[in-house]
């Protein structure tokens, strides 16, 4: 595909409300059947009278799905249905050779097809929808987070409901089971390079939003490598209530993996930033230890007992970039 003069350009539309891994995985599966993925967003409009209100509006729905890392386009205001009209503009006007969607039917709302058209053309492939996950999904799971939240806050103090029920649900809610090959397709493969500026930034990044990609994209621009910290599940809970986090551990590490400005994720990173996880290239305590670490190491090279100290200094002062390795 990728050895003609042209480069394939292909499009998937779609509304991407409450923006999650599900739709990033559908995005990157599209631009694998081409070059170039175009993405043309469901205005607010059509989605009313498609599907019902979005939660997200076409600003915050654009910073979300431009801020993936398989996008190269976006159009705006695009329409729920691909008509005949439409498919030429497309064609002719953005060049695009295929049409894509998941394998869920896309019915409108007189129960047609609404890739009826680029299919009778030619021009449609599907991708494979990724199950466990969807808007209506997370809307429930807020929605039963809230409730829950709000029934042990009446009961608390009270013997109607003991507290060690009001217990973290996020484990109950969520069927994503996370596999090595997902979070290897999410990853950029690359480590930073030698002199690379490397910088950290941390959170628990729940419910992906359009700040955090506003947030992420300016950590960035900061450094030239940027590897994100991304808080367990009982961190979360710890420091914002047993109803959170609605989205878990790896789904939120998904996420934030999809993101342009993201280099690579620790998943599960401690609250608290120790001396010996970040440890700055010409840290004057570093390089102190470093140093140290080697005349320990060619003082007692003879002197086996002695090499377990030599390793494990050498090993505090470099556990950064082990990470990253
Ligand atoms: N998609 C997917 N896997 C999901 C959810 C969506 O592959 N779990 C794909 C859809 O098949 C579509 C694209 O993402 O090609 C955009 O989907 P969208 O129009 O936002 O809506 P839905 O398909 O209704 O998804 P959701 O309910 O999550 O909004």
């Amino acid at each position: 595909k990728k050895t003609g003069k042209r480069r394939v350009r292909v499009y998937m539309d779609g509304c991407f409300d409450l923006m999650h891994y599900g739709h990033a995985n559908a995005l990157r599966q599209a631009k694998a059947l081409g070059d170039e993925l175009v993405v043309g967003l469901v205005s607010d409009e059509e989605i009313v009278a498609n599907k019902g209100p979005p939660v997200l509006s076409m600003d915050e729905r654009l910073a979300l799905v431009s801020g993936l890392k398989w996008v190269d386009e976006v159009i705006t205001d695009a329409p729920y249905a691909i008509t005949e009209t439409f498919l030429n503009r497309l064609f002719h006007e953005y060049n695009i050779d295929y049409v894509i969607h998941g394998d869920d039917p896309c019915l409108l709302p007189d129960g047609t097809d609404a890739y009826a058209a680029a299919k009778k053309a030619g021009r449609y492939k599907q991708i494979k929808r990724t199950e466990g996950v969807s808007s209506t999904d997370i809307v429930g799971r807020i929605m039963s987070s809230l409730k829950e939240q709000k029934i042990c806050e009446d009961r608390n103090g009270t013997d109607v409901k003991p507290q060690e029920e009001c217990q973290s649900k996020v484990s109950h809610i969520s069927q994503f089971l996370p596999t090595s090959r997902r979070i290897v397709q999410f990853s950029n493969g690359k480590g930073p390079g030698p002199n690379a500026r490397i910088v950290y930034i941390d959170g628990a990044f729940d419910l992906f939003h359009a700040g955090h990609v506003q947030m992420l994209k300016r950590a960035r621009e900061l450094g030239d490598f940027l590897l994100v910290g991304i808080h367990s599940d009982e961190t979360v809970s710890e420091n914002r209530g047993n109803h959170y986090p609605i989205m878990h551990l790896h789904e939120r590490s998904l996420s934030v993996l999809a993101s342009r400005y993201v280099d690579e994720v620790i998943i599960g990173a401690p609250l608290e930033i120790t001396k010996d996880m970040v440890c700055p290239r010409f840290c004057i305590i570093c390089i102190s230890f470093k140093l140290l670490a080697i005349v320990i190491g060619v003082l007692t090279c003879t002197h086996h007992s002695f090499f377990s100290i030599y390793f494990t200094l050498f090993f505090i002062t470099t556990n950064f970039s082990r990470v990253l390795k």
